[in-house]
Order: structure tokens, then sequence, then C-alpha cells
């Protein structure tokens, strides 16, 4: 099955469109793009894909990305042609986005839920250790259908181990910045273990993109999540979670908020997926930021000036989000939570991100360094393990169940996000008795 994309500005009134050869990290006029599709798609495409799982003899049916082929086709190949697909498509040997739904009956007891009803999608079970594979090895598929030798990202230590690791794969040069001091170790290391070129910069990693960003207006290839190629590759994150539910719509997604990429294409996912008729209830999505970094709760719920950010069809307010960004530039100390992965001040996807929680009528929630710890605490106790910042999402979910936000009786699939990379902080809970899941050692004397 062939496909005809292009790219187009995600303002309505904008609407530029651009071919897909073209590498943008923005439109003309400074918004976003999407990769868009012309014609629909059969839902017979069910049986296709669950044909190829399960099968071992390509690594292109294998891969959990590349089995939805169709439903990604920016690179025009014909899905069915192995010689052909295999010649264009990025994979780690087949090995990313082996992910899907698990029940986790200690989770369930936690936030107060039946184990059959709150179901997690541990994306650390990919190659690099996080939800990353499933976006970099679709940008890379992009980069290498125009030629392009290096690859370039900011990166608060995700991004960058799973981008080094698929350039090294694929012979090709990536250059990360990321905040120095500020990336967990495990994360770091990967980076230079798979042979990128890391610069570290003084500042935040909000400083690194901008950067990064600006590299890519002369030229360079940017993978970071404005890239909408990459982020076309991260719409399979919930192709699994619907295809492992049989394509019955959960009543929630809950992920944790950092650049704002995954929310940005779960509502395009979804969008897509209710255009072409697969679909017909819209799952809410409930975004979760760090409370100790909470620029997109505080602007999302009206606690700054009282206003309420929203997508508005398109007429999102500017002003004040440059407002608030002033603000917290002349305040001056730079936030900090110990999930560092979603450290993130000025999310770039923030617009997409709105239009995403106004499509899926979603919400933005927040949660305390100390839940996370206990979130990513109880995941451990049920055998899976996440890192802090995935730990929001079992937190965030009891929060919102004992609020009755998210009733004991929907189904919710909570995406973790990333496995854990950093064993000393792990290491520090539990040797606190203090803390709620703490499970420090006992001591014995041989003989
Ligand atoms: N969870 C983990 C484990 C992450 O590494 C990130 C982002 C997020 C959540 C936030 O996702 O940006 O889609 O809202 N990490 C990026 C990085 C920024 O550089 O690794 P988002």
């Amino acid at each position: 099955m062939r496909a005809e994309s292009y790219q187009r500005c995600i303002a309505p009134s904008c609407g530029r469109e651009f071919g897909v050869r073209e590498a943008r990290t923005e439109c003309e006029c400074g918004n976003l793009l999407d990769v868009k599709y012309r014609g629909s798609y059969p839902k017979s495409l069910q049986d296709v894909f669950s044909r190829r799982s399960g099968h071992g003899n390509d690594i292109f049916n294998e891969s959990g990305v590349w089995r939805y082929r169709e439903l990604l086709n920016f690179a025009d190949i014909d899905t069915e042609a192995h010689d052909q697909y295999s010649k264009v498509l990025v994979s780690l040997d087949g090995a990313e986005g082996r992910s899907r739904p698990y029940q986790m009956s200690k989770v369930a007891e936690f936030v107060g839920m039946e184990p059959e009803n709150v179901l997690l999608q541990p994306e650390g079970l990919n190659p690099s250790g996080s939800f990353k594979d499933n976006g970099i090895c679709s940008g890379l598929t992009h980069a290498k259908m125009l030629g392009v030798k290096e690859v370039v990202c900011a990166s608060t230590g995700n991004t960058s181990a799973s981008l080094a690791m698929y350039a090294a794969n694929e012979m090709l040069k990536a250059v990360v910045y990321v905040p120095k001091g500020k990336v967990a170790p495990g994360k770091l290391q990967q980076a230079y273990q798979f042979g990128a070129d890391v610069i570290e910069i003084e500042g935040s990693f909000d400083d690194a993109l901008e950067i990064v960003l600006a590299k890519g207006r002369k030229g360079s290839y940017v993978m970071n999540s404005v890239n909408p190629f990459r982020l076309e590759g991260q719409k399979t994150i919930i192709y699994r979670a619907l295809d492992y539910l049989e394509w019955e719509p959960p009543d929630w997604f809950v992920v944790p908020r950092g650049n704002m990429g995954n929310v940005s294409i779960f509502g395009k996912a979804l969008a897509e997926l209710h255009e072409w008729g697969w679909i017909k209830k819209i799952p809410r999505i409930a975004l979760v930021d760090a409370q100790a970094v909470n620029t997109f709760h505080t602007l999302y719920n009206g606690l700054y000036d009282g206003f309420e950010l929203r997508w508005n069809s398109g007429s999102v307010d500017d002003r004040m989000i440059e407002r608030y960004y002033s603000d917290l530039h002349k305040k001056g100390a730079q936030r900090k939570t110990d999930a560092s992965a979603i450290q993130i001040e000025k999310p770039v996807n923030i617009k997409k991100g709105l239009r995403s929680l106004e499509f899926t009528n979603g919400i933005s929630t927040q949660v305390t360094d100390k839940e996370m710890y206990d979130g990513m605490a109880i995941v451990g106790k049920n055998g899976f393990d996440c890192e802090l910042a995935s730990g929001a999402v079992p937190a965030a979910i009891k929060n919102l169940v004992e609020k009755g936000v998210i009733r004991s009786d929907d189904r919710v699939v909570g995406i973790l996000t990333g496995r854990l990379k950093d064993p000393e902080m792990i290491v520090r809970y539990h040797m606190d008795p203090n803390n709620r899941f703490a499970n420090p050692p006992r001591s014995a004397v041989a003989g």
C-alpha cells in the first residue's frame, strides 16, 4: 500500500504545505508542522497487523513500530514489498516497540482500581530503555531518505541515548547537546558508549534546545520532537495499546509532560483513527507535570493571572506564554525536579499539545517528587521498572481516582515512558525508612 503524504503547518490561519523531502523544524510563520496523509485507511489493516505480529521472519513485522507501516508511510514505500521497505526503514533489528499494556495488581491496589482496569505500558522495554526509540527509528528513516549524514538533538538524556544507539547502527554521526550536570549518568553513558559527540552546555535543557533549533535553521537535521517525522513513529505507542485492547479505546491515556511530543502525537494518532472510522470513542488524555516545574499545569489550569491557555481553534494566546516565560526568566533561579527527564520549562510542542487536549477533552495535572518516587517504587513491586518521570503516571492516576476525576470503573492506560537509569536514586529511596515503599537491606553475620 502506497501513500501520498506532505507536511502542513498546524496553524489553521496559515496551513502552508511542504513536501516530505524537506527537513524543517517549523513553518515560515514559525509554527510547527504535521505530517499529513491523503486518503483514508481501511479497518481491514487491523488483520494485517495481527498477522504480522509474532512472525519472526521479518524484522519489520517484529518491530512494534514498522508493523504498522501503512499508517506512517511518509517514505511512500510499497508496504508489502520486503526488498523495497527493508532498504528504507530504520530499525534496530526489529527490537523497538515491543511493549504493550500490562496489568499490575499492586499498582491497581495503590491507585484504588480493579487490576483489569488499570494497564501500564512499559516503554522502557525499548532497546535504549525509553519510548524515544519509537520515534528515533522513524525520524532517522526520514533523515536517510534525504541522504543526511549527521543528526543533532538536545536532550535530558533519553533522546540522546536513543539517537546515539540508532545512529551508531546506521553509521551516521550523532551530535547531542545536554545540560551539564543535569542528566542521569546511566543515560549519559549510553551516548558515550554509542559514540555520539556529546556537547555539554552550561544551562538548562531549554537552553540546549535553543542552540539545536538555531542549528536546524541553518540546515542541521534535528531529531527533537519538533521533527514531525520523528513524532510519527510515536503514534505506534497508541496503536499497540489499542491493538492489545482489540481497538476498543480505554477511557484515559495518562502520560508525563516534558517537551510535549507524546501528548501531541497521541492526539494526532487518535484524531486520525477517529477520522478513518477505526475508533468511535475518544479517550481522554491526562498529562502530568512535575509540580516543581509545572509550566503547562500552571498555564492550562488558569493559575497564572487566571488565564486558561487553550488551543482555541488554533488562536493560541502566544503573548500569554511569552509573558509567563519572561516572568520565569526574571525570577532567575531554575526550577528543579529529581525527575530530570521532564525538567523542561518551555515545552516546544505546547501548541500541538493544546490541540490534543482539546480533541481528547484532556486534562493537565501535577505530582510532587515524593509522589513520583512512590509511583516508581510501586511499579517495581510488580516486577517492572520505570524511571522517576514515569512514576508520575501511577501517582497521577491515584490522585485523579481520589478526586473522582477518573472513576474507579474507568479503564486507564498509563505510559511508563522509560526504564530506570539512575540506580543511586532508587537506592537512596529504599535506604530511607520514612519512604512508603522503602525496602532497606538487613544485616546478617556469617557463621
Ligand atoms: N518521560 C521520559 C522518560 C522522558 O525521557 C521524557 C522526555 C518524557 C517523559 C517527556 O516526554 O517530551 O514527549 O513530553 N525526554 C526528553 C529527552 C526531553 O531529551 O530525553 P515528552
